[in-house]
C-alpha cells in the first residue's frame, strides 16, 4: 500500500520527474518533455532551473531559510516590496506579505478589507460579492467566493455572507455579434443591483479575477468594465479586490494585468508566479490609507501565518521578479502572446471547429465549436504528449498555451505547428 493519500484514487500514478532543465522535464522513462503549461498551473514562469534564481536561493540558505517577520527584519522583503510597487497601479504603495499560496493571498485580502471597514466604523459591512464561474482558491474563504461545481459540497461550511453576480465574459456573450458596450454596462449594473439588494451599508468588497482565468479560460474584460466597476465600488464605499494570482506578475505583458484596464484596485492578490515554483510566496498589494486606518483602529493587522514572508521564498521571488520587471521581458511576453494568437487565428480561423483564441500575453486559450469538446481537448493534449513530448493544458471546452516567459519564438513556432496539425487531423475523424 502507498502511504500518500492520493487526490485522484481512481487514476494511475503519474510518472516521476527525474529533473527539470530550463523549459524541459526529464522523466523516469527517458522522455524529455517540453512544458508549455509552466508547471501545469502556470507558475514556473522562468522554467525549472534558472541559474540566477537558484544562486539567490543558495546564498539565502547559507544565511538562514526563514526567520519570523514580526520578530526580525529581513531587508530582502523590503527590497522585494519596493520592486513589486515599482510598476504597480498608481496609488498602490504597500505590500503585505501574507503567506505562501494564492488562496492565502485572497484570504488575507478579504481579512484586510474587512478589518479596514471595521476599524473605520463600518462594522456592518460583512458581505463579499464575487462572480459566477470564478476561481479564487482552496481555503474556505477563498472557496466561498469561488463558484465551481466541485465546491458545491462545501455549502453550509463556507462563510455565508457571500453573493455572486453573473460572470463578465464577452468572448461567450458577444460571440454572435451582440453589442459589447451594452453587455459591459449590463455587467457593471449587476454589481450595482446586488449592492443595493444587500444594502450598500452591508457590503465590504467585490472580488474578481482581472482576467477570467483557469475555469473559463483566459477571457479579458471588455474595455471600460473595470473602470465602471471601480466607479460603482467608490459610489457605495465598497473595496475592490483583484485576484491576479493567475494573470499577474508579467503574464499579461504588464506586471499587473489591471494596468491594461486603467484601474487601481484597493487590493491586488499575487502568488503562484511570485516565487515561480522555486519557493512559495504570496502577497497582497494595497495602499498606506488602509494601514493608517488599521493603525488608528485595532492597532495591528489581525492576521498571521508562521511562514508569511518566507525568507527562502523572498530570495527566490526577488531574483524572479528582477528578471520579470524589465521592459525587455514584458515586451517579449506581449509580443510572443500576440504572435501565438495571430498564428492560431490565421491557421485555424476558418476551421469549422474553431471558436476563438483569447487571452493576454502568455495566457492564451483556444475554444472550439464541436461535439464532445472535453474529449476533443483531452485528445489534443494526449496526442501532443504521446507523439511529440509536448505538454499543454486541456480543460473542458478549451486547450491553453501558458508557456514560461523564457520561451523563444522558434520553440513556440514548433509547438504551434504541431498543435495546428494535431487540431486539424483530430477534427478530421471527429463526429460533427
Ligand atoms: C485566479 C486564482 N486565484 C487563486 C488561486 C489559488 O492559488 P493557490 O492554488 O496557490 O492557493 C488560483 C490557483 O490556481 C487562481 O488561479
Amino acid at each position: 500500500m502507498r502511504h500518500q493519500l492520493n487526490k485522484f484514487p481512481h487514476q494511475p500514478l503519474p510518472l516521476e520527474v527525474v529533473c527539470g532543465d530550463g523549459l524541459y522535464l526529464e522523466l523516469e522513462n527517458g522522455k524529455r518533455v517540453l512544458d508549455v503549461t509552466s508547471g501545469t498551473t502556470s507558475n514556473a514562469v522562468l522554467g525549472f532551473s534558472h541559474p540566477k534564481v537558484l544562486n539567490a536561493m543558495r546564498a539565502q540558505m547559507d544565511k538562514f531559510c526563514h526567520v519570523d517577520i514580526n520578530q526580525w527584519q529581513n531587508p530582502m522583503l523590503e527590497e522585494l516590496a519596493e520592486l513589486l510597487l515599482s510598476q504597480a497601479p498608481r496609488g498602490l504603495d504597500k505590500v503585505y506579505f501574507c503567506g505562501n499560496s494564492g488562496s492565502e493571498a485572497i484570504e488575507a485580502a478579504m481579512r484586510l478589507a474587512h478589518q479596514t471597514q471595521y476599524d473605520r466604523g463600518e462594522q456592518k459591512r460583512q458581505w463579499f460579492i464575487a462572480r459566477e464561474q470564478s476561481y479564487h482558491g482552496a481555503t474556505l474563504h477563498a472557496a466561498s467566493v469561488t463558484d465551481f461545481p466541485l465546491f458545491e459540497y462545501l455549502q453550509g461550511v463556507t462563510p455565508d455572507k457571500i453573493a455572486h453576480i453573473p460572470q463578465h465574459n464577452s468572448a461567450d456573450h458577444c460571440a454572435g455579434g451582440e453589442d459589447i458596450t451594452a453587455y459591459t454596462q449590463q455587467s457593471i449594473r449587476y454589481l450595482e443591483d446586488k449592492i443595493l439588494e444587500l444594502g450598500s451599508e452591508n457590503v465590504c468588497a467585490f472580488v474578481g479575477e482581472t482576467m477570467l482565468g483557469s475555469l473559463v479560460g483566459d477571457v479579458p474584460p471588455a474595455t471600460g468594465y473595470w473602470q465602471g466597476i471601480r466607479e460603482v465600488c467608490d459610489r457605495y464605499g465598497v473595496f475592490l479586490i483583484l485576484d491576479e494570482v493567475y494573470c499577474g506578475l508579467g503574464r499579461s505583458g504588464q506586471v499587473y494585468c489591471c494596468e491594461l484596464d486603467g484601474v487601481t484596485p484597493d487590493f491586488v492578490c499575487v502568488g503562484k508566479n511570485l516565487g515561480a515554483g522555486y519557493a512559495p510566496l504570496s502577497a497582497v498589494i494595497t495602499d498606506v490609507a488602509k494601514e493608517t486606518v488599521i493603525a488608528n483602529g485595532s492597532g495591528r493587522v489581525m492576521h498571521g501565518h508562521t511562514y508569511q514572508g518566507y525568507a527562502l521564498g523572498a530570495a527566490a521571488a526577488l531574483a524572479v521578479q528582477q528578471e520579470v520587471h524589465t521592459t525587455e521581458m514584458l515586451d517579449h511576453i506581449a509580443a510572443l502572446g500576440k504572435h501565438i494568437a495571430a498564428s492560431l487565428q490565421s491557421e485555424l480561423g476558418d476551421h469549422p471547429f474553431f471558436r476563438n483564441v483569447r487571452g493576454r500575453g502568455l495566457l492564451q486559450s483556444i475554444s472550439y465549436d464541436c461535439p464532445k469538446q472535453a474529449e476533443f481537448s483531452v485528445s489534443l493534449q494526449r496526442q501532443m504528449f504521446e507523439n511529440h513530448d509536448i505538454l499543454i493544458n486541456a480543460k473542458w471546452h478549451r486547450t491553453s498555451l501558458t508557456p514560461a516567459y523564457i520561451f523563444d519564438q522558434d520553440i513556440m513556432d514548433r509547438v504551434l505547428d504541431i498543435y495546428i496539425e494535431t487540431f486539424k487531423s483530430t477534427a478530421q475523424g471527429w463526429p460533427s
